[in-house]
């Protein structure tokens, strides 16, 4: 895995990610690092268009990649479950992206929990209603899917600013 190359892909060719291909980039997330090793996040696997389409409006200003990816995945978590949820659910996102950009597949997160729709409705809220989630769960991210249809040059180390690195102290 060359972790430098890893970018953010939001345009994506008509090639479907295969069920077995989708089943591997599951696979990182289920065994995602997580508080006391509790696992309390799912899933929700969207691969039809009729189902995307519903979401697709559920912030502001948002692009079309839902519509546009091959699949996508709803990271949801039951907030009674862990306090620490948000990270873990973020550690899946972050493990999914990264395997799938080792397969050639690229992704992006989309944000929700945080964010509203053009009429300032709270974005979880419509994704739980859409999905049936219970209302206990807290929704974190989409991260959508496909083949890449556009090319982003990868990074180099000369491009960070090494004073973010701090060693024994501030
Ligand atoms: C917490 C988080 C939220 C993000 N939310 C969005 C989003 O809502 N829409 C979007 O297009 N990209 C989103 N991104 C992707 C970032 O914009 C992207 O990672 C960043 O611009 C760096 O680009 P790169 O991933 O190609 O290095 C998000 C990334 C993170 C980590």
């Amino acid at each position: 895995m060359k972790f430098l190359s890893r970018r953010t892909i939001r345009k994506y060719t008509e090639k479907k990610v295969t069920q077995d291909e989708i089943q591997e980039i599951l696979k990182v997330a289920l065994f995602a690092p997580s508080s006391r090793n509790k696992r309390a996040i799912e899933f929700i696997i969207i691969n039809d268009e009729k189902v995307a389409k519903k979401l697709s409006e559920y912030k502001k200003n948002i692009q079309n990649m839902l519509l546009d990816a091959s699949f996508s995945i709803v990271v949801i978590a039951d907030k009674s479950q862990s306090d620490t949820w948000i990270e873990n659910c973020s550690v899946a996102l972050t493990l999914m992206q990264l395997k799938a950009w080792d397969m050639g597949i690229g992704s992006c997160w989309m944000q929700v929990r945080g964010r509203v729709d053009n009429n300032d409705i709270n974005s979880e809220e419509i994704i739980k209603k859409v999905l049936e989630i219970p209302s206990e769960y807290g929704v974190l991210a989409i991260m959508t899917f496909g083949y890449p249809d556009e090319i982003k040059e990868g990074y180099e180390l000369s491009q960070v600013v090494n004073d973010r690195i701090h060693y024994e102290k501030y």
